[in-house]
């Protein structure tokens, strides 16, 4: 058994600074301009020529992303939008807070991610979108079923809160990342709408400026303002740009750390009888290393007893009391929602960490006995 745990990989995930963002942070703050100053305008340019798309809209969060896109397309009462429960609860909560209605899919058991014949099936007349995860990073592929959604009118907003660098998927889709405080770039929080036309683009900033149809440069220059229609407080603040911004400049590296990190457990952890890793795929940059275990309950408690922070990402939202109403039976989620650990993972961390990480996880494994994990 290894001795104490390196520092790293006592907790799960944890912010990444480069350094100079503290120095961008404080001339932001002395500009005085908290809002969406100049700082988030060419944030929003720059985002636009590394994801090499015509245009970017920055927002406060992607929670605050994934309300305005649903909204955008008509997403409110009597609509439904298709989505796995495999998620962060905060898929859920803009679906429900427009006032529609999630309806929960099961994902592939080896992706965590769901498949077009599940979105297929899961159509009905009053589907509005479908909201794919890009859980861990890894792209969600919908073109094989393109032309039915676009036949029936709904719309795909991509949930890529962690997938900030991976390979875009090619297909009409409106994609939503975040820059929280762990995420592969962070603007401390933050998120940002890649939309499909400029029409969208002008829907969407207007709806993050609480329906004005003016920029905030321009209402202060004038004696009224227009509230065209519906809105919500969803800029990103100058500050939190101009963090952002460092962020981007020196990406690369951080793409390249968590591709390190990712390979180093994959390869300690591959062909291993009783773990089963979720496969990010080769497009992604990596946002976590997850693993599918027997007895991952009793596993969890004793790599924490341990000094390790592991977790667990997600309890799925189709069993939690907010969503009872529209729960459904969802065999694969439940079965691997009983055995997914998140095992430490942050650029900070080194591949010997993650080698560390591994062997620590076999030889927990090993102390206990137990059964196959029940993935095919
Ligand atoms: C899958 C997923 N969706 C949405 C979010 C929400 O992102 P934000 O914190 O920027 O609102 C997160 C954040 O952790 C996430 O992991």
């Amino acid at each position: 058994m290894p001795s104490a745990p390196p520092a790293s990989v006592r907790c799960n995930a944890r912010p990444y600074l480069h350094g100079p963002e503290i120095t961008a942070m404080a001339r932001a703050v002395e500009a005085g301009q908290y809002g969406h100053g100049p700082q988030a305008d060419l944030f929003e340019r720059e985002l636009a020529d590394f994801l090499q798309v015509p245009d970017v809209v920055a927002v406060s969060s992607a929670t605050m992303g994934i309300t305005l896109a649903l909204q955008a397309c008509g997403v409110g009462p009597g609509t439904e939008v298709i989505v796995p429960s495999q998620t962060f609860a905060a898929t859920i909560q803009p679906i429900v807070a427009l006032g529609a209605a999630p309806r929960f899919i099961d994902h592939a058991p080896h992706t965590l991610c769901i498949e077009p014949d599940a979105v297929r099936e899961a159509i009905t007349p009053a589907t509005r979108a479908v909201l794919p995860v890009l859980y861990g990073g890894r792209p969600v592929d919908l073109s094989s079923i393109t032309l039915l959604l676009q036949r029936r009118n709904i719309h795909i907003v991509e949930d890529a809160a962690q997938a900030f660098g991976s390979r875009r998927t090619p297909g009409p889709a409106t994609t939503v990342y975040s820059f929280g405080p762990i995420k592969q770039l962070t603007a401390l929080v933050g998120g940002a709408i890649v939309p499909r036309t400029t029409a969208e683009a002008n829907a969407l900033r207007q709806m993050r400026s609480l329906g004005i149809t003016a920029s905030q440069t321009d209402r202060i220059r004038t004696t009224t303002y227009t509230v065209q229609g519906p809105g919500l407080r969803g800029f990103l603040s100058d500050v939190n740009a101009a963090v952002g911004r460092v962020q981007l400049e020196r990406f690369q590296e951080v793409a390249d750390r968590r591709t390190a990190l990712w390979d180093a457990y994959a390869q300690a952890l591959r062909g291993t009888d009783n773990v089963t890793l979720i496969d990010v795929g080769p497009d992604a940059v990596p946002f976590n290393c997850v693993v599918r275990i027997a007895d991952r309950d009793r596993v969890h408690q004793a790599m924490r007893d341990r000094g390790i922070g592991v977790g667990v990402h997600y309890p799925p939202n189709h069993l939690q009391p907010a969503f009872a109403h529209w729960t459904r039976p969802l065999p694969v989620t439940e079965a691997a929602a009983a055995e997914i650990l998140s095992l430490p993972f942050h650029p900070a961390m080194t591949p010997d960490d993650a080698r560390w990480s591994a062997t620590a996880l076999l030889e927990t494994l090993a102390d206990t006995p137990s059964t196959p994990s029940g993935t095919p």
